[in-house]
């Protein structure tokens, strides 16, 4: 199948609109037509984090499966969880097309969807659907672009599926919905949090149980930003951070695509993302869950990722141009360096280069 992706189905794919691609690639999931062996189990790639056990710290970044259609089929090819949405309240169209746009020579994407989305009643006819399957599925939620209350439309987010998620993300750092990253300053995020944990807490009482909530954050936060958001993520008791979304940040690409606006993913987000990654590890400590997201594409990157600080790692841009079969090569990857090194369990592996990732400066 790898070698069928690069010599037929990625030239195909790619002689078509990204956009447009990717909507074939949804179809294929949902239809089963993407026959991939499930990587062997082992159990020394599990992980519990924030109270979930995820039987490998390999997720589906959010964007990929946008209105929760395809999880199942992403975790049936090696994922070891997936992360729908961004979901707002009400549908939304998003921006005129064409917004995504590769950027071949860079292996980068950078879009500006605009958070198109079915809405909260479009997701939760998909996610009923699933209910009582096994496999973690995170529901990243957001707020509509002409919303008067942008942080209640997290909260409308928290209570209608609470009893849906294994985890919730609060994206507050897409690029393409203008003033959305302005909820990462500090009395902003203050109050958005409170009321998001404030809902997150009354749902607990409710139901008896307690959803994680993770904070994702953009990677183009400077030192004084990262002090905010992590006291923040203190004071509120948040369990954990994605780190991170696309940069608008355009350093060294080579790609005639490159001066589209938008958010950038891949390869050149991979150095910025892990360093703010290592540098939130030393700020919140040891206890709070930390994804990182940003350019992996390979079992090195995300090896890199785990001793940068990141219990779980997330991947979107990779599978485009890696194809399907990336997931379960990687798991496939980790088993080996496992073995090579004689190591016995994935996790021993967080944190032994936070020091050295951390050091760099944030330019
Ligand atoms: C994204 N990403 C994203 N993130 C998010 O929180 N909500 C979203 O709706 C989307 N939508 C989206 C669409 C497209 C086309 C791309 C490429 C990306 C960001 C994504 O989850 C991830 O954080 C970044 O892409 C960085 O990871 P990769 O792509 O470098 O592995």
């Amino acid at each position: 199948m790898s070698g069928l992706f690069s010599a037929l189905l990625r030239p195909a794919l790619f002689c078509l609109d990204a956009e447009t691609a990717h909507g074939v690639a949804l179809k294929a999931l949902k239809c089963g037509l993407v026959p991939v062996p499930m990587p062997k189990p082992d159990h020394r790639l599990a992980v519990h984090v924030a109270g979930i056990a995820f039987p490998n710290p390999l997720g589906v970044a959010a964007g990929f499966d946008k209105n929760a259609e395809v999880a199942d089929a992403l975790m049936s090819i090696g994922f070891g969880f997936s992360e729908v949405g961004t979901l707002t309240p009400k549908p939304q169209q998003g921006n005129p097309r064409p917004r995504v746009f590769r950027l071949v020579d860079d292996r980068a994407i950078i879009n500006r969807l605009g958070f198109n989305n079915e809405g909260h009643d479009g997701a939760f006819k998909h996610l009923s659907a699933r209910r009582g399957r096994a496999g973690i599925v995170g529901i990243n939620i957001g707020a509509n672009k002409d919303s008067a209350d942008r942080a209640q439309d997290y909260v409308s987010g928290i209570a209608r599926f609470y009893d849906l998620a294994n985890y919730f993300t609060v994206n507050i750092s897409s690029p393409n919905t203008p003033g959305l990253r302005d909820l990462q300053g500090r009395a902003n995020l203050a109050e958005l949090l409170r009321r998001v944990m404030n809902e997150r807490n009354q749902q607990t009482d409710r139901s008896g149980k307690t959803i994680p909530v993770f904070l994702k954050i953009a990677p183009d936060l400077v030192e004084s930003d990262l002090d905010d958001v992590s006291a923040e993520v203190l004071a509120n008791s948040v369990e954990g951070v994605i780190v991170s979304n696309t940069t608008l940040g355009r350093r060294g690409l080579k790609s005639q695509n490159a001066s589209e606006s938008g958010g950038l993913s891949g390869a050149p987000l991979f150095e910025r993302s892990t360093v703010v990654l290592a540098k939130m590890r030393q700020r919140l400590g040891k206890h709070i869950a930390l994804i990182g997201v940003g350019g992996v594409n390979s079992a090195a990157t995300m090896i890199t990722k785990i001793e940068a600080g990141a219990d779980l790692v997330q991947l979107y841009t990779g599978f485009v141009f890696e194809g399907p079969t990336l997931p379960s090569k990687i798991i496939g990857g980790l088993s080996n360096h496992l073995d090579k090194n004689n190591i016995s369990k994935l996790s021993d592996l967080r944190d032994t280069t936070v020091a050295t990732w951390a050091s760099k400066m944030l330019v």
